[in-house]
């Protein structure tokens, strides 16, 4: 009697033992943005934030020459920061900003040089992973982690964890990969989600899915092109001398998909051209968006003082603010184009021109893009493209003026073209009278705000945030795996996967089908011909 009711006891305690374990109340997260700075660093906070709403332990991996995060009041106060150390790498980081914003307004611009920003690039990952790795205090650190999230274009994180693995027996960090562009097509490989080239755009071509033949051959080469570039950036740039170096997994030397539990990308079927997706691929596209904060005094009373016509944001983002040192010509050319507009204009830049603005101009150092786009009195951004303002215009239901200077930007333009969102200005063709053309017709012709409305209504119809959608999926996978949702792609080679070898048998049995279909004929033929032979 008395054993039993030990039993029960017992089974109770380890019934909540097991509750206990398996119910993520707080688990502790590595998110690991980048080094800690630019546009991938604050997708991966909105994420942050809401796991640390929802209880978690959240700790950021950055580069102590990005230490400023740490005590910055918004994140310090919610997120710990582990750093590693890689002298100079700052340096490195501003030099290839300053080299991308020159080579986006040069003429020469081509695969060469694309190819030599690889190599920067994964020169610039590998020293950082490689400084994450040699800390030894660091690795201990990470050990303790239930789960990393890794930005796509630095997945050190994803090698850390092999090293864990394999130096000091942890099992079970779970993994994350943050894409926050438009669908990009080494990813989806090493999601083994498809990406049919028929009426999925591949970067950079700003096509749509509606294709013809030619598009489509040159979708498809565009594709190959950046499904082997992208791969060979991101996933096994310097892979082949880590797995030696530091003993991990040698299948990280071709595909990183056996270490990564989910993927996210930042993209939104309501201006996305739909596709179909694996389950372990979660769309959670708008994750910076947030309701407008009220502005200061200064920017609210500008706001007022546009009267009816309301103002037009212009901003080509950080990277590419000091272009009034680089190309003033082109400031010029815009501040030129906004004076003949009976609006006023709200500029970023982050050197402010020499001469006198108009009056309808006012120019500031950095603006809230977000507060600001939710604000009654914008008519419309123009803007570089970024992936973030896209969708956070979206949210707040404005059209937009789209500038693309690089990478997914272009992806950006034609998204915000084929939805008819707004238009876009081609970088190489400036002109006075063409930007004030393009700002018109967007400011003219209703259908924008129209279509931007409707379309930010579908945007909000949902379930709950993106950001909550990505802290849902991230506990998931700790509570529960991934075996459930990993594809099956990955246990077939290439000819197994594309039925290479059934469409080789199907060929063949036709032949031979053809082959006996004509040896019958033929025979036929000579039975019908023997008798006549044998009448003459
Ligand atoms: C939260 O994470 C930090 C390190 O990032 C760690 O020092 C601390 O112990 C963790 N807290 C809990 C309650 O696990």
């Amino acid at each position: 009697m008395l054993s039993k009711q030990l039993d029960r006891h017992l089974i109770f305690a380890m019934g909540l033992l097991v509750a206990l374990i398996s119910n993520v109340e707080s688990a502790n997260v590595l998110l690991s943005g980048a080094f800690g700075d630019g546009s991938h660093y604050f997708t991966m906070a909105a994420i942050g934030k809401t796991l640390v709403d929802r209880g978690h332990n959240v700790t950021f991996l950055i580069s102590d020459e990005y230490s400023n995060r740490a005590t910055d009041p918004e994140h310090a106060t919610i997120f710990n920061f582990k750093m590693f150390h890689l002298p100079g790498l700052k340096k490195r980081m501003d030099k290839i900003f300053d080299q991308t914003a020159e080579m986006v307004f040069a003429e020469d611009w081509t695969i060469k040089r694309m190819l030599e920003m690889k190599d920067t690039f994964v020169s610039v990952n590998r020293d950082a992973c490689e400084s994450v790795l040699n800390d030894q205090r660091l690795m201990d650190d990470l050990a303790q982690f239930d789960a990393i999230v890794v930005d796509v274009i630095w997945m050190c994180g994803l090698y850390a964890k092999s090293f864990l693995e394999r130096h000091r027996g942890i099992e079970n960090i779970r993994t994350t990969v943050l894409a926050p562009m438009t669908p990009l097509p080494y990813i989806f490989q090493e999601a083994g989600s498809p990406f049919i080239t028929s009426y999925q755009p591949a970067p950079l071509t700003s096509l749509t899915s509606d294709m013809t033949f030619l598009q489509r051959f040159r979708n498809t080469m565009t594709y190959i092109f950046f499904a082997v570039w992208g791969n060979n950036m991101a996933v096994t740039g310097f892979a082949s001398d880590f797995v030696e170096k530091y003993d991990l997994d040698p299948r990280l030397e071709s595909s990183v998909s056996d270490h990564v539990d989910l993927y996210l990308i930042n993209i939104d079927f309501s201006v996305e051209f739909s596709f179909a997706l694996m389950p372990n691929v979660i769309p959670v596209g708008g994750l910076t968006t947030r309701p407008a904060k009220a502005l200061n005094n200064e920017l609210e009373s500008f706001m007022q003082s546009s009267d009816e016509q309301g103002v037009i944001l212009f901003s080509l983002g950080t990277y590419v603010g000091s272009l009034t040192k680089t190309r003033p010509d082109i400031i010029r050319m815009f501040i030129n184009a906004f004076r003949r507009l009976q609006h006023k204009v709200l500029i970023q830049l982050k050197e402010f021109p020499a001469y006198k603005m108009p009056d309808n101009i006012k120019v500031m150092e950095w603006l809230p893009l977000n507060d600001l786009l939710g604000h009654p009195k914008t008519r419309a951004i123009l803007y570089h493209g970024g992936n973030n303002g896209f969708l956070e215009a979206l949210y707040h239901g404005k059209p937009l003026i789209v500038m693309p200077l690089q990478a997914d930007q272009h992806d950006v333009a034609a998204r915000v073209i084929a939805n008819g969102l707004g238009n876009r200005i081609d970088k190489d063709h400036l002109t006075e009278d063409y930007i004030y053309q393009q700002v018109s017709e967007v400011l003219v012709n209703p259908n924008y705000s129209a279509n931007a409305k409707r379309l930010s209504a579908i945007f909000r119809h949902r379930l709950t945030t993106p950001a909550s959608t990505a802290a849902f999926w991230i506990e998931h996978v700790i509570q529960h795996g991934s075996d459930h949702i990993r594809p099956p792609t990955h246990n077939l080679n290439i000819i197994q996967l594309y039925l290479l070898d059934i469409a080789a048998l199907v060929v063949f049995l036709l032949l031979v089908i053809l082959f006996v279909v004509r040896r019958v004929l033929r025979w036929c033929c000579c039975m019908n011909k023997l008798p006549k032979s044998k009448h003459e």
